[in-house]
């Protein structure tokens, strides 16, 4: 067993839960009293709130109460620091005054007996705005107050002249739109206090980290909350950090002393849960006669709130892919009446490799060298960045097997020479690249008289498999098979354990699970040794552990028996464990390789193929791991051709706001998918050489595509998503 359960693919211990209905997601928690909560949403981006009329809406059957800026109870504000662990994205309370910074902000909550009261009651409630003119997209921003420098730059070399003096130079500006994360499973918080504690249940990426923020918000020390996640549908990053949802129904519970449910309509998941910024790049890059890159430069705007600033970090794969000594990247923000941006699935990587792996095939057509032989003479050997080596780096062995499956050779490179019936074929590729993180994390193993293992930690499984990969681990160190194993994650009562998010989870908790299971079994090794057990007086360093059983001498026992012979119920172990060193450069590579098909007679266009190659380290769970590619690429599928949060450019409001009109990809959207894991262990970075999955199959997709799409076309779109329009 422990020889094959890393790497295996087992199905997913809580699969028969979520298919069967049984798992409960947070707006399930509905405790004895629990109220409903519906938001009021500010129908202007700019202004202010001159009069609420609530009449009519406090006489509608079932309401409760109405909260708003002058009622809504005094609270703090967080830090908003991801080192203390109380990260916010939005740092202005929720009806803090009267203010309106975006549209789909909440000026009221109403809270009634049942869900459709409180939202009839909403729809009742009256709003005046002194409204002022919004700045509804990038371009307005800039032209308004121009831009802010952002964080995270890097430059090496002198880029400027090495520019001016190249052989071959291109420079082009790329944009991308804002996207939004659409999740299945809305956002929810069900609040409820006893006795000065708040007990919440809400759809997080990350319940420690939402622990801090609301003891930040509300003035309590951390013993006094409680936050729960056992299950979510998904949240791709906009579940990382707490929203003004779940402060505005923890504060209403608290006021009304009843459990409120509160769920984010799926409208204002477009507006008070975050998005990904537009973005804005220009790319800057030059080669000498052999097509050796000799300047790169990548200078990004994205828009950022009135509220806060974030940035969306896209050179941050530019400063080590590729071999360059004269390279610079900048972040610069614009404000502009939306709400604040967050991570959204590979931030900063996603529109930054769209961007920068387009780039590279301009250069290498412009340097007329074919765009897999530009990158396979261009990729960095060590990271420059840093200064350091990779702890583990396969991109040209992942490049050169996916072109290879795919047939890149057979590629003709003159543009829209390759037909096929009334279609034009394209090929193209792009890199992809993620970082590798790690950081502490404390996991408590149980192995019970029972015959069991318990496991809790305090991470969460949002879908992409973790409470299976927790008990591979603890299978992989005792033995035991996974139905023996119970898994418990989500809670805040259990040991710390880390964000669901960054492509991090994975490496930051096994290590922890597996320490604490060998604490475990050095526990029943003491047990065993101890004057009243079956191995009494033997040296506990010479007894073994295999398949469940203590072994020693050829002697194996179970260790069921050790324990009931001694009349305990279990062993446990602890363990805490540490980030990540700084020895190593720690990142993931692969590559896309995409077909695209075209035809100009009916201007249809789809991608028809899709060959792609990942290094991301020991892969532990074959399945869900090629799940997670899967995802991801057709994400990046979605990113490629569809995805726009379009907003009116008079309001700033959000226009198509619902699953209709967001467009993502649909089963017919997408092609067959052929992922190649390249599965070489980095135990550099831990011991189970895994480095995360989540995050890199969406980067580079959509460059990819836009080379394929070049390819087919001889058009270049510069401009994401690429919409047919963009080709006839
Ligand atoms: Mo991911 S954007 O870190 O959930």
């Amino acid at each position: 067993m422990s020889d094959n359960i890393i790497g295996a693919a087992p199905k997913r211990i809580d699969g028969r839960l979520k298919v069967s209905g049984a798992a409960p997601y947070a707006a399930d928690h509905l405790p004895e009293g629990t109220a409903f909560g519906y938001g009021v949403f500010s129908t202007i981006a700019s202004g202010e709130i001159t009069r609420l009329s609530l009449d009519e809406a406090r006489r509608s059957p079932g309401v409760i109460d109405i909260f708003h800026h002058d009622n809504f109870p005094d609270l703090h504000r967080s830090p908003a620091s991801f080192a203390e662990g109380n990260m916010v994205e939005e740092t202005r309370l929720p009806f803090e005054d009267n203010r309106i910074y975006y549209a789909g902000q909440f000026v009221a909550l109403v809270v009634a007996d049942t869900f459709e009261n409180a939202r009839a009651a909403a729809y009742k409630v009256k709003v005046e705005y002194s409204e002022s003119e919004a700045i509804a997209n990038l371009d307005q921003g800039v032209a308004a107050h121009g831009t802010e420098a952002g964080s995270s730059e890097h430059s090496r070399g002198d880029p400027a002249s090495a520019f001016d003096g190249a052989a071959q130079r291109i420079d082009v500006t790329y944009t991308t739109p804002v996207e939004t994360h659409n999740p299945m499973e809305m956002h929810a918080s069900v609040a409820q206090w006893h006795d000065g504690q708040l007990i919440i249940y809400e759809s997080s990426q990350g319940v420690v980290m939402q622990k801090g923020a609301l003891s930040k918000i509300f003035g309590l020390t951390p013993d006094r909350i409680r936050v729960e996640s056992p299950f979510i549908g998904s949240g791709f990053g906009s579940k990382l950090w707490m929203w003004p949802h779940a402060v505005a129904a923890s504060a209403a519970s608290r006021e009304i002393a009843r459990p409120v449910q509160l769920v984010v309509p799926r409208a204002q998941m477009f507006t008070t849960t975050g998005h990904r910024p537009e973005t804005r790049q220009r790319l800057r890059l030059a080669t000498d006669g052999n097509g050796r890159l000799v300047s790169l430069r990548h200078d990004s705007i994205n828009t950022t709130s009135f509220t806060d600033r974030y940035v969306e970090t896209c050179g941050s794969v530019t400063k080590s892919l590729y071999h360059c000594d004269n390279l610079s990247i900048s972040h610069a923000t614009t404000r502009v009446n939306r709400g604040t941006p967050t991570s959204m699935r590979a931030p900063g990587a996603a529109p930054g490799l769209f961007a920068l792996e387009s780039a590279i095939d301009e250069m290498a057509l412009k340097a007329g060298v074919d765009p897999l032989a530009f990158r396979l003479n261009n990729y960095a050997e060590r990271d420059e960045s840093l200064d350091l080596d990779f702890s583990s780096n396969h991109i040209v062995e992942a490049t050169r097997r996916a072109a290879e499956r795919f047939g890149w050779q057979d590629r003709n490179p003159e543009p829209g020479s390759m037909r096929d019936g009334n279609e034009i074929v394209g090929y193209g590729m792009a890199a992809c690249n993620w970082e590798a993180l790690k950081f502490g994390c404390e996991a408590r193993v149980s192995l019970r008289a029972d015959g069991s293992a318990y496991v809790t930690c305090a991470t969460q499984d949002i879908g992409t498999g973790t409470y299976t990969i927790v008990a591979q681990a603890v299978s992989d160190v005792t033995g035991l098979p996974l139905e023996r194993i119970t898994v418990r994650l989500g809670d805040t009562s259990y040991p710390e354990g880390p964000l669901s998010g960054g492509s991090w989870a994975t490496a930051t908790t096994l290590p922890a699970v597996a320490e604490a299971t060998r604490n475990a079994i050095d526990q029943l090794k003491s047990y065993a040794v101890s004057s009243r057990g079956r191995f009494s007086g033997v040296d506990a360093g010479e007894l073994g552990f295999e398949n469940a059983q203590l072994v020693h001498n050829g002697e194996r026992i179970d260790y069921v028996d050790i324990l009931s012979a001694q009349r305990l119920a279990s062993a446990d172990g602890r363990a805490k464990t540490s980030g990540a060193d700084n020895e190593y450069s720690y990142r993931s590579f692969g590559a896309h390789f995409v077909e695209v098909r075209w035809d100009p007679g009916i201007s249809r266009l789809r991608v028809s193929r899709v060959v792609s190659a990942i290094d991301v380290g020991q892969v532990i769970n074959e399945m869900t791991a090629r799940n997670q590619v899967e995802g991801a690429i057709v994400m990046g599928l979605g990113m490629a051709h569809f995805e726009a949060t379009e907003y009116d450019h008079r309001d700033g409001r959000p226009v198509n706001n619902d699953y209709a009109e967001y467009v993502v990809p649909v089963h017919a959207d997408q092609p067959e998918l052929d992922v190649i894991l390249l599965d070489y262990p980095d135990y550099q970075f831990n011991e189970f050489g895994a480095r995360g999955i989540g995050e890199i199959g969406t980067t580079g997709l959509a460059a990819a595509v836009a080379n394929a799409v070049y390819h087919a076309t001889g058009k270049r779109v510069r401009d994401l998503p690429i919409h047919k329009e963009k080709l006839m």
